[in-house]
């Protein structure tokens, strides 16, 4: 029987054309990677609107596992256009935000202006390899979806700890690794840990009893690592 030993001219096709428009989008990738790293100018600002709601399901399972409580310290790494930063203020607690894009800062602070004057909310410029809060001044951290671009994770995450109190808690929510990486992250610009690699992280920085939890109702992809400091 004839058996075919190339594919068929239909298929090589289909796959050339695949790859030509693969290559087309790219640079589209590359560039809207870069402004998840650090948005900036009108479509940076229009993005972190969209992550509002994009994100929304994914910081509520933050913050609820955070439960940060009235009176509290927190400090939240990498808060984009700032929904969770306003809740955790709206709890009662005072809340510190670390941004390397300035334009998210002066975003949330035109938007929050009462909550900075009040000293409610306290932002700072930076890339969380050191966390602007003396030895054991918070009670509790987090960040979402901003792990991927920090220059050092373990370093800030070392830096967290010793930031927290002694029984203090860290939450960090972040697309692992472990799942293939969808084709719109430059993986240039975006280093998904896998869940293993973000426990290694904590456990080393003295985080006890550390969780992965995962909610398949939300995404399969996404995981939240819980770590206490007792
Ligand atoms: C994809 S957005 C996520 C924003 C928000 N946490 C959310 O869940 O919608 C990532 C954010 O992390 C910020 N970011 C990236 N690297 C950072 C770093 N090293 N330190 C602080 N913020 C950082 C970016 O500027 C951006 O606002």
């Amino acid at each position: 029987m004839f058996r075919r030993s190339c594919p068929a001219p239909g298929t090589v096709r289909s796959s050339l054309r695949a790859r030509i428009v693969a290559g087309a989008l790219r640079p589209v990738g590359r560039y809207l990677s870069g402004q998840a790293a650090r948005p900036h100018g009108v479509v940076g600002y229009g993005l972190s609107r969209i992550w509002i709601r994009e994100t929304a399901a994914v910081n509520d399972v933050a913050v609820a596992l955070l439960a940060p409580e009235a009176g509290e310290r927190v400090a939240e790494i990498g808060f984009g256009p700032g929904r969770t930063l306003a809740r955790i203020a709206a709890a009662g607690a005072e809340v510190v935000g670390v941004e390397v894009s300035e334009a998210m800062i002066s975003s949330f602070a035109r938007s929050h202006a009462e909550l900075l004057a009040a000293g409610r909310v306290h932002l700072h410029r930076g890339d969380g390899t050191t966390i602007p809060a003396s030895d054991g001044s918070l009670d509790a951290a987090l960040a979402v979806h901003t792990l991927y671009f920090w220059p050092d994770p373990a370093a800030t995450v070392t830096d967290i700890a010793r930031a927290l109190r002694a029984d203090g808690r860290l939450v960090l929510a972040f697309r692992a690794g472990e799942h293939p990486t969808p084709a719109r992250f430059d993986p240039d610009i975006y280093h998904l840990p896998t869940t293993t690699e973000v426990t290694q992280w904590l456990t080393d920085a003295g985080f006890k009893d550390v969780q992965i939890q995962n909610h398949a109702d939300i995404s399969h992809a996404v995981a939240w690592a819980i770590g206490f400091k007792r």
